[in-house]
């Protein structure tokens, strides 16, 4: 069974459109809760709970992160930037995962890969520090072989393979082979050791194929989730979702 991780980072988002202090308030006027969307989505069956915290707090506040950490009962995965600050938080924190990925001011959301060949003396520093407070660390790469190689090099247990170019080629030509270079990529990240991840750009339309590559442990899902939930609530959301992924 392929196991699904809601990001909830979007429901924060539409709660920051009008409360922008929401970090430091408290009230059920203050809407929508992401730890509320957090504990419905565990109801309707996810496995587990993704929170970026963004070095511009846009949307998930650092409050919103201790309350998940007191209140979920399934596994805590918060997306960080591999920077000294984020390591320490993520120490202070304890999450069962991280998963680094990279981070630009400019972007809406996350859209390329981190480069691990780029910033190797960094990546192995935070892969170092997270193995030895026993928190599992992903790498979010895209589905290069001399990315996959190096995080595995480097001691991490998982990747989280990006799924971004694929889902924005699934209507044209170009998704065969997009398709194909995340496939030889799950074949490599396996064969290298590494427990298999996929996210970004992932709906209830493209799912369908994305579940057919192999080896995949989670996958990470936000915006499709979040948005459907608009419409059906949480619960069948996260159902409808999660049936998809392991038809
Ligand atoms: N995985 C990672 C590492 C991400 O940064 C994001 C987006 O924040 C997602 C998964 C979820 O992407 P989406 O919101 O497009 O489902």
């Amino acid at each position: 069974m392929i196991h699904l991780g809601v990001n909830i980072d979007h429901c924060a988002t539409l709660r920051q459109a009008r409360y922008r202090d929401a970090g430091r308030t408290t009230g059920g006027e203050v809407e929508p809760d992401p730890v509320t969307f957090a504990l419905c989505s565990e109801r309707a069956g996810a496995d587990g709970i993704t929170v970026h915290l963004r070095e511009d707090r846009r949307h998930i506040q650092e409050r919103d992160v201790w309350r998940l950490r007191e209140s979920i009962g399934t596994r805590l995965n918060l997306e960080m930037a591999c920077t000294p600050a984020m390591i320490d938080f993520a120490l202070k924190l304890k999450p069962e995962f991280v998963c680094v990925v990279p981070e630009s001011r400019q972007e809406v959301t996350t859209e390329g890969g981190l480069d691990v060949v780029g910033s190797r003396d960094r990546v192995r520093a935070c892969v170092e520090a997270m193995n030895a407070a026993g928190i599992k660390a992903s790498l979010f790469i895209d589905a290069d072989l001399p990315q996959i190689e190096l995080s595995a090099q480097l001691g991490a247990p998982f990747v989280e393979l990006h799924t971004g170019a694929y889902a924005n080629a699934y209507h044209s030509p170009r998704r065969g082979a997009e398709f194909e270079r995340l496939r030889l990529g799950c074949e490599r990240a396996k064969a290298c050791g590494l427990t298999v991840n996929a996210g970004h750009g992932i709906n209830y339309v493209n799912v369908v194929e994305v579940r057919t590559l192999p080896h995949l442990y989670e996958l990470n899902i936000g915006h499709s989730i979040v948005s459907r939930a608009v419409f059906t609530g949480v619960d069948e959301a996260v159902r409808e979702m999660k049936a998809r992924m392991n038809a």
